[in-house]
This record gives C-alpha cells, sequence and structure tokens, in this order.
C-alpha cells in the first residue's frame, strides 16, 4: 500500500471542514493504524476565495469535480456537499474509476442506497456512509460488525436531533410546539425550514438504512410509516408524564417470523425504558438481539466535528482493506427478502385523549366499544374540564392490531357521547 493516501473532498461545509481537521490533527493516529499518510489532495468547492474556518491548502481548493472524480492520483472520494442526483452521479463516477467512496448522505443512501452498493461491489471498492444515521454515533459499524453475530428482532431509534430537542423543551417548560420550535430555530437547533425533521422524514431515511443494515433485507424509504410531531400538544405530554411515560419521536424497526414493520412517529415509552432519558439534541439508538438482548448507542447525532469522526473513521477502515486488499466486500447483499407485516401483523398499545360528555352512561358507551373489539384497558384517567359539562378521559389500552386499533378509532369518531378524540399515540413495551 502506496505510503500516502489521497483524498479528494466534495463540498466543504460545515461536516467538510470538520473533516479537514481531525485528518490535520490526527495524523499521528491515523498511521500508527493504518501505516499511512493521509493527504487531503483536492477539495470541491464552489466559491474559491471564500474565507475558510480551517487551515487548507489553495493550491488544492478546485470549482471542477472531475479534478477529483477522474483524477487517477485520488484514492478516495468523500461526498459531504448533500443533494441527491448529482451527488449520485458523481459517486457512480468515482466507484467506476475504482475510487472508493465515504459518504454522509443519508437521503442518497436512503433512496439509492441498493444501487451504489451494487456498483461499489462491482468496481470492487468500499463504499462507506456511517456518518449518514446519528452522526458522531458508530452506529452502522455497531450493527455490521458488532452485533453481526446476533439476530436483530427490534431497533428503536432517536434519530433526529431537532425534534428531541423541541420534544425535550416542550416537556420541560410546559411549552407550545410552535414557541418551541420558534427559539430552537433562534438558537439554531433547528433549520429555517424544518420540514423534514419535524415531519419525521429525516428519521424515516435513517430508519430505512438501519433497518435494511439490522435485518439484511432490502428497505425502502416507501416502507417506512411516517408521522411527524407538529401536531403533538403540551397538554399531550403533561398527560403522558402522569402515567408514567415520556413522549419521543421514535424509529421503530420490528422482526418477527421474517416479516418486518418500520415506522417513525411520536411515541410513548415508560420512563424506565433507555431512551426515554435521552434528551435535547441528543441520538440513540437500542437495538434488541436474539442473543444479546438489550443494547444502546448514545451520543451525538450531528454538528461537525462528530459527524467528521464518523466520516474519517470510515476512511481508515477503507485504508485497512487497502493494506489487506479486501476492498468491496465489507456489507454482503441482503439475505432475506423483503417481507413487510399486514396491519393485522402490526401490534402495539395505544395512548387515547378524549373530550367526552360528562354524564351518567358515558363511560359504559367507551368500555363497551372497546370490549366489542376484544381490548382492555391498561391504564385510564378521567378528569373534568373546569367550566364545561365535558371530561377529558385518557386510555392508554393493552396490545391490540393496527387493524383494530384503527376500527376502534373511527367508531369512537361515531360514538354520540365523544365529542372528539383530541390525540392518539403509540405506546411501546411489552412485546
Ligand atoms: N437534521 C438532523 C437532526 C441532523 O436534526 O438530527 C442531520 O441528520
Amino acid at each position: 500500500m502506496a505510503n500516502t493516501i489521497s483524498v479528494g473532498l466534495l463540498g466543504l461545509g460545515t461536516v467538510g471542514s470538520g473533516v479537514i481537521e481531525i485528518i490535520n490533527r490526527h495524523q499521528e493516529e491515523l498511521r500508527h493504524q493504518v501505516g499511512s499518510t493521509v493527504s487531503v489532495k483536492k477539495v470541491l468547492v464552489q466559491n474559491l476565495n471564500k474565507k475558510r474556518a480551517v487551515d487548507v491548502d489553495a493550491n488544492a481548493l478546485t470549482t471542477t469535480v472531475e479534478d477529483i472524480i477522474e483524477n487517477p492520483e485520488i484514492d478516495v472520494v468523500i461526498e459531504v456537499m448533500g443533494g441527491i442526483q448529482v451527488a449520485k452521479e458523481y459517486i457512480l463516477t468515482a466507484l467506476r474509476n475504482k475510487k472508493h467512496v465515504v459518504t454522509a448522505n443519508k437521503d442518497l443512501m436512503a433512496l439509492h442506497g441498493a444501487e451504489l452498493l451494487q456498483v461499489a461491489s462491482e468496481n470492487e471498492c468500499d463504499l462507506f456512509y456511517e456518518a449518514s444515521v446519528a452522526g458522531g454515533i458508530p452506529i452502522i459499524r455497531g450493527l455490521v460488525d458488532g452485533l453481526s453475530s446476533d439476530r436483530i428482532t427490534k431497533i428503536m431509534g432517536i434519530v433526529n436531533g431537532t425534534t428531541n430537542y423541541i420534544l425535550t423543551k416542550m416537556s420541560k417548560f410546559g411549552s407550545s410546539y410552535n414557541e418551541v420550535l420558534k427559539e430552537a430555530q433562534e438558537l439554531g437547533f433547528a433549520e429555517s425550514d424544518p420540514t423534514s425533521d419535524v415531519e419525521g422524514l429525516d428519521a424515516a431515511r435513517k430508519m430505512a438504512i438501519l433497518a435494511s443494515l439490522g435485518f439484511s433485507m432490502e428497505v425502502s424509504l416507501e416502507d417506512v410509516i411516517v408521522r411527524g410531531i407538529t401536531t403533538v400538544t403540551e397538554e399531550d405530554l403533561k398527560y403522558s408524564e402522569q402515567l408514567g411515560y415520556t413522549m419521543k419521536l421514535i424509529g421503530i424497526a420490528k422482526r418477527k417470523e421474517g416479516r418486518v414493520e418500520v415506522s417513525v412517529q411520536p411515541m410513548l415509552l415508560p420512563n424506565e425504558h433507555p431512551l426515554a432519558a435521552v434528551n435535547d439534541e441528543f441520538n440513540a439508538v437500542y437495538v434488541y438481539g436474539e442473543a444479546v438482548g438489550e443494547t444502546m448507542f448514545y451520543g451525538p447525532g450531528a454538528g461537525s466535528l462528530p459527524t467528521a469522526t464518523a466520516i474519517v473513521s470510515d476512511l481508515v477502515a477503507v485504508m485497512k482493506n487497502l493494506r489487506l486488499g479486501v476492498n468491496g466486500h465489507a456489507v454482503p447483499a441482503p439475505l432475506h427478502e423483503k417481507k413487510l407485516k399486514t396491519d393485522e401483523e402490526i401490534e402495539s398499545k395505544y395512548f387515547l385523549r378524549l373530550l367526552v360528555t360528562d354524564e351518567a352512561g358515558t363511560f359504559s358507551a367507551i368500555t363497551s366499544l372497546f370490549a366489542k373489539h376484544g381490548v382492555s384497558f391498561e391504564k385510564l384517567l378521567q378528569l373534568p374540564v373546569e367550566g364545561r359539562e365535558v371530561a377529558e378521559v385518557i386510555i392508554i389500552t393493552h396490545t391490540t392490531s393496527r387493524k383494530t386499533y384503527e376500527d376502534i378509532y373511527n367508531a369512537l369518531n361515531e360514538l354520540g357521547v365523544v365529542q372528539s378524540v383530541e390525540s392518539s399515540y403509540r405506546v411501546e413495551g411489552g412485546q
């Protein structure tokens, strides 16, 4: 293997600058692990004259992508520019030119990962993407290497920092979603257009990647059922807390008898669940394996240096493979054909908050409806609403199928004593 590994960087924003900083700072550790020096030969930027946050050789900067992806001197391309179509083309060209690729691009990997990995394998190149899920947490390597001998049955993730920050603050200060979002935007914790975070799409992309790896099955974004946090109210959080639960935006992927379900939604976790203690902008991924039992990976899900750590660790993995001459074989093709659970097979407990008429017979009408569908209550709370002839009823059901739950939900809306179904969430536990 060459004494120096030459890297081309596509993009020099927050994460790209972090990559340069870690490579510059950690040369000694890198050389110790793989026996070579790392040199950032070329960096693709939009503006050659912009002032940079990191120390980078002006001669390395280029606005011409071919200087990197067609350059025979470059061994590894690191893609940190984002976007989908253009990034995909650049990565495909780099792979076809026998360059190993490291990317942080979850949007791209969630949508086109299978195709890109196939091209990488055909060209005997590595394509690593640790930074695409949960920033600095080494969860992909945790699944692919650390837990490779086990059979994983459940992955639950708090994989979006923005929404975890918002829910934590709403819960702590009793504030509304809109108040906290505004404050989070002012502090730079939320994007000015937060749609993909708050609607759950960012988390869904990450869960498609984790489920594919954890279950060795090609799970795509369309397979993920998604609901965001925009309709969560401070009352929902208050009642969850009173009943001993914490609300989090949870990505959940489960496998039972060969069938899988993957979804992202605000979900109630019992306070003693390890994910219930993950607050503010932190991420965590809980993995259950048949043999190992419960494990949890916790850390920063974004940020320049944490994300760059994951990228440079991928670079180290490429270099180790180069030394052994085994690039392009890190992740085997999926072992299992995709089989999704049906609505009857997706099981959960549910939280429901209802406004009901405060009169005799109301409770019996509600309990009869649940009994008719064979679903019993785990917890129940009734509170009068001051100055009104209505009461608030909060129910946590026992486990039932999604199909049965939807039938109950629709029937509740038709029931005379129920004025409105104010909210409804899945509750984790027990299965
Ligand atoms: N927007 C993401 C988050 C970070 O809030 O966690 C990048 O994946």
